[in-house]
């Protein structure tokens, strides 16, 4: 019999997960710890479930079997009220973006702040003033979220889910589709979180030169589990086929990475969004 997964002092973990959608099953016991303050990169092939499982941390869907323990606290089973508490610690910035069209570009960033705390109006207002400017779209407030450019609607999706100074943010394909200017202004939007705040984050994304760059650790869902999990060197240095093909843009369901331009590791430290 297969042991049972322990869990551990981890900030989150992922314990055992199994969940089919019909006929598909697509975790097989998916096992996974997120350290506090560390940012891991969830890798894979699209349809392998990088969004699910970030839709299951936040209780929005629900696996067949397994626990998912954030801070110490197993979410799957929460009630309304717990899982509330666990979604304003939590940012999360949609695949795609999911912003509100119908409202303005501040109304948009304020949503969470009106959804979990009461704060007066000239406070949201300054709030919101402060993340577009961290995200380098002073000043758009008053903009409707039909008239951003792509890459405007991902920074404002990104302002959006920093607008409560979460403790954790979920980047789900933070830069896919993003010219390279945006994708590096993003990257280190991303780097400047964890330096200044120190949150823990977890990304999902097919941009391996993107995840080499904003990650700790790196982690690949393959075939329903946890294939692999390093750092950078540590994947680069495995000796696994799947994870080389991975890396290489071999897989026949992966965008193929832009390896020319990989920034770095190094580089990471003082990095600031001012592009
Ligand atoms: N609500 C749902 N009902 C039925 N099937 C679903 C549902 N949500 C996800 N799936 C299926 O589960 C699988 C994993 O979906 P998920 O969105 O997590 O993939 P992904 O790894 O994020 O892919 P991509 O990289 O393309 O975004 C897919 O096959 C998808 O069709
Ligand atoms: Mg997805």
């Amino acid at each position: 019999m297969k042991p049972e997964p322990k869990q551990t002092s981890a900030f989150i973990q992922f314990v055992g997960l199994e969940k089919s959608f019909g006929e598909k099953k697509i975790y097989k016991g998916v096992d996974l710890a997120i350290e506090k303050g560390e940012t891991l990169t969830v890798l894979g092939g699209s349809g392998t479930g990088k969004t699910v499982m970030l839709k299951m941390l936040l209780g929005l869907m629900h696996p067949d079997a397994g626990q998912i323990f954030f801070d110490g606290k197993d979410v799957v089973g929460m009630d309304k009220e717990a899982i509330l508490q666990v979604r304003r610690r939590v940012g999360m910035l949609f695949q795609g973006g999911a912003l509100f069209d119908s409202i303005s570009v501040g109304e948009n960033v304020a949503y969470p702040i009106r959804e979990h705390f009461r704060h007066t109006e000239e406070e949201i207002s300054r709030i919101v003033a402060e993340k577009l400017e961290l995200v380098g779209l002073p000043g758009i407030e008053e903009m409707s979220c039909n008239d951003l450019s792509g890459g405007m609607k991902k920074r404002v999706s990104l302002a959006r889910a920093i607008a409560t100074n979460p403790e954790v943010i979920l980047y789900d394909e933070p830069t896919t589709g993003l010219d390279p200017t945006n994708t590096r202004r993003i990257d280190n939007v991303i780097r400047d979180l964890q330096a200044k705040l120190a949150v823990t984050s977890i990304v999902v994304t097919h941009d391996i030169q993107s995840a080499f760059f904003i990650s700790d650790r790196l982690a690949l869902l393959y075939e329903g589990k946890i294939k692999f999990v390093g750092t950078e060197n540590e994947v680069k240095n495995s000796d696994d086929p799947v994870v080389q093909g991975f890396i290489k843009g071999d897989m026949e369901d992966v965008e193929t990475p832009k390896f020319s331009a990989r920034v770095p590791r190094q580089t990471k430290v003082s990095k600031h969004a001012t592009t």
